[in-house]
């Protein structure tokens, strides 16, 4: 099976399409899209076939762009990609987007605050993504430690587009005794952090 199937890569074309005119033609912020670009899907793929990522959660789904590239790795690895959305619209988007792209049985949209779905996950995802409003970060962080299995890897975007509001939020992760990870400038900037197993 090819690693991007062409109806992936169509649906995928489709929604970066969407993205960039929302980008330049006044959308308001809460309509838009704001996908990752596709060097960061890239990335997401990557890190999550190298993990074998079976267990993987994603905070923020808008149109289903990210997850597209991680439902990708999941499906080889026999996984699901569980994914949060509160927006209404966004989650139509989203359905319609794991459809056509013949992915649906991979994905788990959940119309529902990503606060307490974190939470049913409790040490058995293997990757988190968090790409939801700035402010919440902080919030987010232990919930998404604590979902992760040991040797699990949080990631999170928007660290270098949003430094600001974000510095609190990448101070913690990067001191958090239970993560080891660093942010990679590529996108709006990756925080990638693994967590780490007890020692003995
Ligand atoms: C930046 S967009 C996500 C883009 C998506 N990851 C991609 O690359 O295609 C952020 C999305 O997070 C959603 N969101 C914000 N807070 C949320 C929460 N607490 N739980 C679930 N979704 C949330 C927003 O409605 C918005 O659609």
């Amino acid at each position: 099976m090819d690693l991007i199937p062409a109806e992936v890569r169509t649906v995928m074309g489709r929604l970066e399409g969407h993205d960039r005119e929302d980008r330049v033609d006044g959308t308001p912020r809460s309509r838009r899209l704001r996908a990752v670009s596709p060097e960061v899907g890239q990335f997401l793929l990557t890190l999550a076939l190298a993990i074998g990522g079976r267990t993987i959660v994603e905070v923020g789904t808008s149109g289903g762009y990210s997850t597209l590239w991680l439902a990708l790795a999941a499906r080889r690895a026999g996984g699901r990609v569980t994914t949060f959305e509160v927006d209404p619209a966004k989650v139509e988007i989203a359905a319609a987007t794991f459809r056509d792209a013949g992915l649906a049985e991979v994905v788990d949209l959940r119309a529902q605050d990503a606060h307490a779905g974190l939470a049913e996950f409790d040490g058995a995802a293997d990757l988190v993504f968090v790409d939801a409003e700035k402010e919440d970060y902080e919030g987010f962080l232990e919930p998404a430690v604590r979902a992760l299995r040991p040797g699990g890897v949080l990631v999170a975007d928007n660290l270098t587009s949003h430094a600001e509001d974000l510095e609190g939020f990448r101070r913690a992760a990067l001191a958090h005794s239970d993560l080891a990870g660093l942010v990679v400038p590529i996108g709006r900037g990756e925080l990638v952090a693994v967590k780490l197993a007890p020692t003995a």
